[in-house]
């Protein structure tokens, strides 16, 4: 992506970047096309200097094993067991109140569980948070954020405190900014930021810092326009071929049906289905589509 991006940043950033990599910009007439390839040739240099070791994720990425979750009275997940591989979109689907969100709060470590194990490439969340979350990008059903920062501070803090070296960030960020449609909104105060574009925010957030990635996105898509719906679907799959583990939750069925490579489907704290569209349709008798065996297995289909 490196060349591509570098070549489509505006030249406030090339001149950001330049100043980062102490790339010297003797005379006001440098050549763009020579910043630009200069640029390059550093970051690429930098790259190698740090030799980097290619991150793997383990097969399975995810590994949720038995895991429940009380909330006083209510069980909101009763023994779940969940796996995701590298290279997979799995689809976390279920009526209002089944678990799906407490599900990922579990995943993420952000609450701990009753039982069970849970354990994010290869670390259990709970022994080893630092290294697990390392891996995790999430994005919670009601994103909040820090209020008074801007954009850009926001994103180059993400990448700060993922140790992600600064020229990477400057590019990437560039880079997921257009395809967000966020650039307008570069020096905007968080706090004064629409629900999508908050949400666009996050989503750039974790895409500043290195893949493969251990994706928990709840209800990514709700609140997104077409368009944002369109690149973040567009850019799963590509996060997706490159390795990344993606675990979603989502009511947009059609959304799902057209996402997600297999489906766990949750009820009353339990999994009530689980499989690809095709092997869910082959157990059931009736339905057509994901919407029909959702309804199915979650309460009959309404007459
Ligand atoms: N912090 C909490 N305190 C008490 N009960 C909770 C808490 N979080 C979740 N619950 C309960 O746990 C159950 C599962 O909730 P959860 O939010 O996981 O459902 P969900 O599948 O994400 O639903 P939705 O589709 O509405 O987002 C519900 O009965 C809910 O009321
Ligand atoms: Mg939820």
């Amino acid at each position: 992506m490196e060349l591509s991006a570098i070549q489509k940043m505006t030249d406030d950033e090339l001149v950001r970047l330049a100043r980062v990599l102490k790339v010297p910009i003797a005379s006001r007439t440098v050549k763009r096309s020579w910043l630009v390839e200069e640029l390059s040739n550093t970051m690429e240099e930098r790259k190698e200097k740090r030799a980097d070791k290619p991150k793997k994720l383990p097969n399975p990425a995810v590994d949720i094993k038995g895991m429940s979750k009380r909330f006083g009275k209510t069980l909101a997940v009763d023994k779940l067991d969940l796996k995701v591989s590298p290279g997979e979109i799995v689809g976390l689907v279920g009526p209002n109140g089944a678990g799906k969100t407490t599900t990922l709060r579990v995943m993420t470590g952000i609450i701990k569980p009753n039982g069970g194990e849970v354990s994010v490439g290869g670390h259990d969340i709970q022994k080893s948070p630092i290294q697990a979350k390392d891996l995790i990008g999430y994005i919670p059903e009601k994103p909040t954020c820090y209020p008074s920062l801007t954009v850009r501070e926001y994103l180059m803090f993400m990448g700060r405190i993922y140790d992600v070296p600064n020229e990477e960030t400057l590019v990437r960020m560039s880079h997921y900014l257009d395809m967000f449609q966020l650039r307008v909104h570069l020096d905007d105060y968080i706090g004064t930021l629409s629900k999508g574009n908050l949400q666009r925010t996050l989503l750039v957030g974790i895409f500043v810092r290195e893949p493969p990635f251990v994706l928990a996105f709840d209800e990514p898509i709700y609140g997104l326009d077409p368009r944002g719906a369109w690149s973040l679907k567009a850019h799963l799959h590509d996060l997706k071929k490159e390795g990344s583990a993606i675990l979603v939750s989502t009511h947009i069925l059609e959304v799902a049906e057209r996402l997600c490579d297999r489906f766990v489907i949750m009820n009353d704290a339990k999994v009530v289905g689980r499989g690809t569209l095709k092997e869910l349709l082959n157990e059931s008798t009736r339905a057509t589509n994901l919407e029909e065996v959702f309804l199915e297995l979650t309460g009959g289909i309404p007459e």
